[in-house]
């Protein structure tokens, strides 16, 4: 048994289009199986799969392509949305999503309870579907695990997986794993701006705590936009800059889960290094191009100072440069990668 692991995780605030180029690799690398490895519902990955769209909250990408789709143990579930997700995913002809989707034992389940605390947060601007709550009494050690919550379920108990059966028990098996990450670096609850952070850790580092030694990785995609956007109760928009809010709508930034406006800024391009070198990524993919070509201008914020560049060849060019240490793509919104 030898477990390959390429990690698909978001550089700046969640939203960066992780559904878009984690469903691209699903389709065109040889995965066997694609991992969910943190958070819950509180994701929206918008994909498009052959030309519809759709919006998965919690079950991997993995479907879509007929592959085992595991939901790990660092998974947060509320499973009366996750029948829902699987029946509308069925309703929409995905095939074989009862026997592709498998679910962690020990991955934790969010309860009436989560959703209700949850549900009066004005603090943090959380996406109220109970995630902060859930890890919360995960860590308190009086949570609830999937393996004794489902295990009567008539649709999800026969998902259900011990994660080192599926991994490591048959000796001949070479499982090569896409790990489907959620939220982003800037949110991550030990690197993002404390307290408006979600409960969960996002980066690659958080694939190994669903048991997969660090050895495993073989490639982390990081993703990040040509802008920033961010939901939640921080001020995080430069309200003086009109273009700002035109970002938004060219861009359509509006939250795939809370429906929300996602506040625009221009791109923090030492944010983009920082989750990057810390995330220990070979390729940074820069999704969006195309909208902030659209706005015509180009603009991002480096060691203090506002650049403007005249042309997206030269906002490219200087990108480039800046983050010379990696193999940096440029992608526009529909685009795989
Ligand atoms: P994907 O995977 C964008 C944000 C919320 C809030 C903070 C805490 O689609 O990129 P939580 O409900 O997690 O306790 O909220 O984190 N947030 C996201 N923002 N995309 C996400 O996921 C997010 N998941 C959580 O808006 O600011
Ligand atoms: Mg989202």
């Amino acid at each position: 048994m030898k477990n390959i692991i390429d990690v698909v995780a978001d550089g700046a605030f969640g939203d960066s289009g992780k559904g878009c180029v984690t469903n691209y690799l699903a389709k065109t690398g040889s995965y066997t199986h694609v991992l969910r490895f943190t958070g819950g519902n509180n994701c929206g990955h918008t994909i498009y799969n052959d030309g519809k769209k759709f919006v998965t909250h919690l079950v991997p990408c993995g479907v879509f392509h007929n592959k085992r789709s595991v939901i790990g143990p660092g998974c947060v579930i509320n499973s009366s949305k996750l029948k829902e997700e699987i029946l509308e995913l069925e309703k929409e002809g995905i095939k074989n999503i009862r026997t592709n989707l498998k679910i962690a034992k020990n991955a934790h389940i969010i309860t009436a309870n989560h959703l209700e605390e949850d549900s009066k947060d004005v603090k943090i601007g959380t996406t109220k579907t109970g995630n902060g709550p859930c890890y919360t009494d995960k860590y308190k050690r009086i949570g609830k695990q999937a393996g004794e919550e489902l295990k009567n379920d008539e649709i999800l108990g026969p998902m259900l997986v011990d994660m080192y059966e599926e991994f490591y028990s048959n000796s001949d098996a070479s499982n090569i794993i896409l790990a489907e990450g959620a939220q982003g670096f800037f949110l991550d609850i030990n690197h993002g701006n404390y307290p408006y952070v979600t409960s969960g850790h996002c980066g690659p580092g958080s694939v190994s705590l669903n048991g997969f030694p660090e050895k495993s990785i073989r490639n982390v995609y990081i993703i990040i936009k040509a802008y920033d956007t961010y939901v939640g109760a921080m001020e995080f928009q430069d309200k003086t800059d009109p273009l700002l809010d035109k970002l938004q709508e060219l861009g359509s930034e509006i939250g795939a889960t809370t429906g929300r406006k996602r506040q625009c800024n221009w791109l923090n391009l030492d944010n983009a290094i920082k989750a990057a070198r810390m995330s220990g990524a070979a390729q940074v993919i820069i999704k969006k191009i195309d909208i902030i070509d659209q706005l015509g201008t180009w603009k991002l914020l480096h060691k203090g100072n506002k650049i403007e560049f005249s042309s997206s060849l030269e906002f490219q060019t200087y990108i480039k440069k800046a983050l010379s240490e990696f193999e940096v793509v440029f992608s526009s919104n529909k685009e795989g990668i």
